[in-house]
């Protein structure tokens, strides 16, 4: 194929996958207290942000042409129960309002999941013995996904690998006349080392124990696709596989045997990975950033969901 690479304009004639901002989510850390923006030591150029910081960050993203933001919230107060995840007055309820104020073009996507508001910092309630109640931890998040609804999100997007969550989602979020709203379910969520710095950013790190319980062996690719059906069969309009750069096989088999929409979710691990590696002049930033973002659309991811995405839509904008 070599005739073929002889130029940059048969290399992009025959070009198989392209990458834009359109196909890329900015996460953003909202915090309840605390100053306009407090930078994040694991994620170099993150920062957990106001409310008035984050309606600004968005439209900066909409701005570049990337599709959506995803919504953590980092609340002041937390319990057992994690009850202010479906507070009406909740960080990210109120982060949603304020976000499709400044950016009504914009995606708003809810991260809906329990750890960030539990004291015990678990996906879910827990029973007597301490283990996850999975059964009990469902209603909590369909009535999670309903307040952030209400607020306003476009998409909400289970994360928390609960069985039965996105049928328990799905049908409270049609009983309460949001049929219209899409689930983005993170079907295919591993037990990963690279979740580390999402942990100290959003204070979610479980406070005894793992996930493991609950989230996917790294180890197991058939059960991922497995996984992504049942969310299927339950009403999931969008599939997440989590982290992306060591699963590229999964997003593959994911897209192939689901045949919905497939996001790539590039965690906080992985950034943190290609920063460390820039600073100490390892890698060249910009290339490896992209190259990284192209595969995961390459293996079949329709969106990807990156802190590197305000970088990438301005690099990609250079590129035309
Ligand atoms: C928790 C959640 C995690 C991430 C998003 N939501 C991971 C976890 O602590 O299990 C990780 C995102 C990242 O690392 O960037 N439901
Ligand atoms: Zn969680």
């Amino acid at each position: 194929m070599r005739r073929l690479r002889a130029s940059a304009s048969l290399r992009g004639l025959v070009r198989e996958t392209q990458l834009s901002p359109a196909r890329l989510v900015l996460p953003l850390f909202i915090a309840e207290s605390g100053p306009a923006r407090a930078p994040i030591a694991a994620l170099p150029g993150v920062a957990r942000l106001s409310l008035a910081a984050a309606a600004e960050e968005a439209a900066e993203a909409g701005s570049l042409g990337i599709a959506a933001v995803m919504l953590f919230g980092v609340p002041t107060e937390k319990d057992e129960q994690g009850s202010s995840a479906w507070d009406p007055d909740g960080v990210v309820q109120l982060a949603v309002a304020a976000i499709k104020r400044a950016a009504p073009q914009l995606l708003v996507i809810t991260d809906v999941c329990l750890c960030e508001y539990t004291s015990h910092g678990h996906c879910g309630v827990l029973r007597e013995d301490g283990a996850v109640d999975n059964d009990a931890t469902l209603e909590l998040l369909a009535r999670t996904a309903v307040s952030h609804a209400r607020a306003g999100a476009d998409i909400v997007a289970p994360s928390d690998m609960m069985d039965g969550r996105v049928g328990a989602i799905r049908s409270e979020l049609d009983g309460e006349g949001f049929d219209e709203t899409p689930i983005l379910a993170y079907s295919a969520k591993f037990a990963s080392a690279f979740f580390g710095p999402f942990r100290d950013a959003a204070g979610s790190a479980p406070a005894f124990g793992d996930r493991r319980g609950y989230q996917m062996d790294p180890a197991n690719g058939s059960e991922a696709v497995r996984e992504a059906l049942l969310d299927v069969s339950e009403g999931a309009d969008m599939i997440m596989v989590k982290p992306a750069l060591a699963y590229g096989d999964v997003i593959a088999a994911v897209k192939q045997q689901t045949r919905l929409p497939v996001a790539a979710y590039n965690v906080s691990g992985e950034y943190a990975m290609v920063k460390a590696a820039s600073s100490a002049g390892a890698l060249e930033e910009r290339a490896a950033v992209l190259e990284i973002l192209l595969s995961l659309h390459r293996a079949g991811a329709d969106a990807i969901i990156s802190y590197h995405a305000k970088d990438a839509a301005r690099w990609l904008a250079e590129e035309r």
